[in-house]
């Protein structure tokens, strides 16, 4: 099978390696579409601290059931499925408290362990979830990225009566946005990016007001109009977002970080503690799966809308190339496999 590896940093092959044979309780999917996204290309640089090299990278990815390992029942075979890249121990604290997503020895597919930029790929049985026959390969591609949506609003709770503010419209603050109007129905959606063309993919990703902050105040806009944040998701990710979040958030509201920033925030405690305001943070999906993939089913969100860009995995460089690139035009990148 030919298979997408970063050899050290800035060094991607596609190599042709032996077809793996499902262990017990593993089965082998072969792959029909991938996700591009920025941990890959972090990983391709040399960007990401928790990648070993060689790596085949990819953590969104969709195919079907080709082989069983032992102890997995048989009629699986030709399932359709999206796989969780989470793996986790099942017996740690956090995962008896629910949080798989933060095992003390986590195993991310794609990053800890070969991904799903290959022709096939072995993986725990119970993270290759099933998808309904209505839902189509392109929807059970992005379910990963949505989860990460249904990951935050687990934190935050979204209610319709919420004025939600979402920092940054890159597909993380897309998911989310889709995810607070689809989803919770929530009153008011508010996106700000640095990026026009962004915002105007907010704006039909179900966005009801959009704010370009390159040049003008977001606070200064904010209080012009007398509107105080209830729910905020930082899905920009710089450490100067969340004292700006404090400062205009509403008493009571929520706050949930996304971001992995190794450089200090700067906060002080009476805007938080003033508003008794709730900060979570979120880290990858709990669970999440089967929730996505209800709504789905439902017709809640609509993963067309951040689909920008399709190529064959031959091309796996220039699109990745192309997603570093152009902020403006590329949102949700996808690779084809076996077509
Ligand atoms: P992206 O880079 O495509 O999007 C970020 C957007 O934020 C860009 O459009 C950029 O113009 C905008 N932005 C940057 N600084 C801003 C500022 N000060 N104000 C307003 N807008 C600003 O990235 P993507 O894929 O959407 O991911 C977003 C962040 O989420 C990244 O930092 C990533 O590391 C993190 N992430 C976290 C996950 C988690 O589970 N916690 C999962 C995936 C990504
Ligand atoms: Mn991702
Ligand atoms: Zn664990």
């Amino acid at each position: 099978m030919k298979s997408v590896v970063i050899q050290q940093p800035n060094e991607l092959v596609i190599e042709d390696r032996p077809l793996p044979a499902p262990a017990a309780g593993d089965v082998r999917v072969k792959i029909k579409l991938a996700g591009i996204c920025g941990s890959d290309s972090h990983i391709y640089r040399g960007h990401n601290p928790f990648a070993k090299y060689p790596r085949v990278i990819g953590h969104e990815f969709f195919g079907e059931i080709d082989a069983t390992g032992e102890g997995v029942d048989g009629a699986r075979l030709g399932q359709r499925v999206s796989v969780d890249p989470v793996i986790s121990c099942g017996h740690c604290y956090p995962c008896s408290v629910g949080k798989p997503n933060v095992c003390t020895s986590l195993v991310v597919l794609g990053v800890h362990r070969d991904g799903g930029f290959s022709e096939y790929a072995v993986v725990p049985a119970k993270n290759a979830w099933p998808i309904p026959d209505e839902i189509p390969d392109k929807h059970a591609v992005m379910v990963e990225p949505f989860t990460i949506a249904a990951n935050v609003t687990g934190h935050a709770k979204p209610t319709e009566q919420d004025v939600a503010l979402i920092y940054g419209a890159g597909p993380m603050g897309l998911v989310t946005v889709q995810a607070l109007k689809g989803v919770y129905k929530v009153k008011q959606v508010i996106v700000v990016d640095r990026i026009d063309e962004r915002l105007a993919m907010a704006q039909r990703s179900g966005a009801d007001w959009v704010f370009n902050n390159a040049e003008q105040s977001l606070q200064a806009a904010l209080e012009e109009k007398g509107i105080r944040p209830t729910l905020i998701v930082d899905a920009a990710c710089h450490p100067s977002i969340l004292q700006e979040a404090i400062t205009m958030a509403s008493p009571a509201a929520r706050i949930v970080l996304m971001g992995f920033s190794s450089d200090p925030s700067q906060i002080v405690q009476q805007g938080i503690t003033g508003k008794e305001l709730s900060i979570f943070s979120s880290r990858l999906n709990a669970n999440k799966f089967p929730v996505v993939i209800d709504w789905l089913k439902k017709g809640l969100i609509d993963p067309e809308k951040l689909i920008t860009h399709t190529f064959d995995y031959h091309h796996v460089s220039d699109a990745i190339e192309l997603f570093e690139k152009d902020q403006r035009q590329c949102c949700k990148v996808l690779l084809t496999f076996g077509q």
